[in-house]
């Protein structure tokens, strides 16, 4: 019986396996409910490994955070691109990128470090600070009715601006735009961008059913979204753009020169893109933002560090003048900023790090205990084990804006479980050879969108006393939580 219905028993040297009561999904309905439920309960059950068959699939999960260096030292045994590139594909609908299939020849990861890290920030910086700018204020004539309170949910006004700038900044601006926009060119222009918004938000609505497995054509309206998108994308339109960032315009080169793609899967690799770029980072705004506005504290001493900042650069701000710029020595200095960003992203981040067994192989323990894994099986750690575990986090589910500041108001690195100073304890961007190559952007994203924020408006909650909103748990697993529901608030410029 076991062997008809797939179910594996537990070999000598094997994790404690949990095979779940139902036939193929195996745990899966329960880990779904409640991923970090799940995960503690069986942690209490068996300690530092097991094993779960989920959907059919056997995964240890690693509870051990100093055995995760292990993980990271056995690459010769472990793939991760096998996971990665293969969700891409399915979700994105592009050709494999995985170079062992013969579609390509480029290598990933060395496009992303080239073009988002280094010497790729400044200009990124810099280009998206302008963007950040001309989304959040109407530049030139202020309308006198903007002077006024105007009422936004806190994640819709995340999504617009965030949206539009990160968008522009990675994809360029149309050729036709220019400084001197009539408002109704301007407008034009916005429609142009939201309605690229409205085919992301579409898509990003069946991109969990896409990873699991599902088929795209039978969501319609998802699935043309995403060939909306990647209409967009197609090389004879992106040639009707300029100040294309790096990403791309490198990723269009090598889209041309080292792979068989047809036009259509090359402009579908662009709208992986734009997808990596902004699911993440969107509901990571909100939660920076909405613990900003309700804590106090947080909001005295993150504009106390803006207005420090200002007067140190010789800037002053007015929002008929948007021009302020912040280099990248400046936002690093940023450390009040810096620690209530990372303390949101400890509070909302899900993300699975993932790697699939190359071969059988055993992976051997912090303390030296070693478990046989086999050819195929997943290796998973779930980082909200470590960022809800009260021994490393004091009240783990409260935000203290400081968090991340240590007593000379500097980053903190030292955090400590068993007594032991621990390696891993922050891993929202993931760990290892897939952490996120975007993570030094996003976070200079959303800090200049703070910055921006507080210099330029007023603004506080409709309900001063509003709860955080739940994580919704649909996406457990794929990175940053969004909150079951919005979270109203008004703004206003400040006339000073
Ligand atoms: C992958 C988190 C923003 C580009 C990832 C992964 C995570 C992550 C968890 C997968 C790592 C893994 O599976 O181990 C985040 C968070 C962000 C953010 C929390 C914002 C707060 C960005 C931005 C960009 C970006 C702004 C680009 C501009 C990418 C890319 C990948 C990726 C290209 C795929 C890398 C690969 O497959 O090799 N991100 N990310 N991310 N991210 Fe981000």
């Amino acid at each position: 019986l076991w062997i008809v219905l797939g179910i594996r028993r537990r070999h000598p040297g094997e994790p404690p396996l949990e095979n779940g009561v139902i036939p193929y999904l195996g745990c899966a309905l329960r880990f779904g409910a409640n991923p970090l439920e799940f995960l503690r309960h069986l942690q209490r059950r068996h300690g530092r490994i097991f094993t779960c068959r989920i959907a059919g699939q056997y995964i240890h999960f690693l509870c051990d955070p100093f055995s995760f260096h292990s993980v990271a030292r056995q690459g010769r045994h472990l793939d991760w691109k096998k996971f990665h590139l293969s969700t891409s594909a399915k979700a994105f609908g592009h050709e494999s990128m995985d170079p062992n299939h013969g579609h390509t020849t480029e290598n990933l990861q060395q496009t992303f470090r080239k073009t988002l890290q280094g010497e790729a920030l400044p200009s990124l910086i810099k280009t998206m600070m302008e963007n950040l700018q001309s989304a959040m204020l109407p530049s030139g004539t202020l309308k006198a009715s903007s002077l006024h309170w105007q009422q936004d949910g806190i994640l819709a006004f995340c999504y617009k601006v965030i949206f539009e700038a990160s968008y522009l900044t990675l994809f360029g601006q149309e050729l036709s735009a220019h400084e001197n926009e009539s408002p109704l060119e301007q407008e034009a222009r916005k429609a142009t961008v939201l309605n690229a918004l409205e085919n992301y938000k579409e898509f990003d609505k069946i991109f969990p059913a896409l990873v699991a497995g599902l088929p795209i054509h039978i969501f319609k309206s998802g699935h043309s979204a995403r060939e909306n998108l990647a209409k967009s994308f197609l090389r004879q339109n992106l040639s009707r753009r300029r100040n294309i960032s790096d990403l791309i315009s490198l990723r269009m080169h090598l889209n041309d020169t080292l792979t068989n793609f047809d036009d259509l899967s090359k402009a579908r690799t662009h709208v992986a893109l734009l997808w990596a770029s902004q699911a993440n980072t969107l509901p990571a705004t909100f939660w920076s933002l909405f613990y900003l506005i309700r804590s106090p504290e947080a909001i005295k001493a993150a504009a106390e560090e803006v207005t420090e900042m200002l007067k140190s650069s010789g800037q002053k701000t007015s929002p008929r003048w948007p021009h302020l710029t912040l280099s990248r020595e400046q936002l690093d200095s940023m450390r009040v900023l810096d620690s209530i960003i990372k303390e949101a992203l400890r509070l909302s981040s899900a993300s699975l790090n993932i790697r699939v067994a190359k071969e059988a192989f055993q992976l051997r323990m912090e303390n030296e205990k070693s478990y046989h894994i086999r050819k195929d099986d997943v290796i998973a750690f779930y980082p909200q084990m470590l960022h809800f575990d009260p021994e490393i986090y004091e009240d783990p589910l409260t935000f203290k804006y400081d968090r991340f500041l240590d007593e000379n108001g500097q980053e903190k690195k030292s955090f400590y479980k068993d007594g032991r100073k621990l390696h891993y304890y922050f891993m929202p961007f993931g760990s290892g050879v897939t952490k996120c190559p975007g993570r030094f952007f996003a976070m200079y994203e959303i800090k200049q969108f703070l910055t921006l924020l507080l210099c330029y408006f007023e603004v506080e909650l409709l309900d001063p006393n509003a709860e955080a909103p739940p994580l919704d748990q649909s996406r457990a697993g794929l990175g940053i939580l969004q909150p079951a529901h919005d979270i109203d608030f008004r703004y206003r410029y400040k006339t000073a």
